[in-house]
């Protein structure tokens, strides 16, 4: 794992399958990242704004991720939840592509 400012190396972008969400840790803190089937990554919180819960064991559609838990829906791209009982957004990390790999910006 390589550190550049506070851009994180998470993953191989193939190690995200299109149109999924795995959880990385990194120190205290945990995140989902996401891929969409359009191949566009995003990261967030990695719990659920409602309770404790991994949102990377919830389901991807198109940008929304749906909670495991009570099916809680957010948009990935923003952080805006978008069903109850879902009602604070998630923060949202910047995220880019760089040579097949995932990076995270925290902030
Ligand atoms: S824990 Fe995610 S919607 Fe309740």
């Amino acid at each position: 794992m390589t550190t550049t400012s506070n851009w994180i190396e998470v993953c191989s972008l193939d190690d995200v399958e299109q149109e999924d969400v795995i959880r990385f840790d990194y120190g205290d803190r945990t995140f989902a990242i996401y891929r969409t089937d359009r191949d566009i990554c995003y990261a967030t919180d990695g719990h659920c704004s409602h309770e404790k819960v991994h949102l990377a064991d919830g389901l991807v559609m198109g940008n929304v991720i749906e909670c495991p838990k009570h099916n809680g829906r957010f948009d990935i791209s923003t952080g805006a939840p978008m069903r109850k009982p879902a009602c604070k957004s998630l923060i949202t990390y910047p995220v880019k592509v760089e040579d097949g790999k995932i990076h995270l910006q925290l902030n």
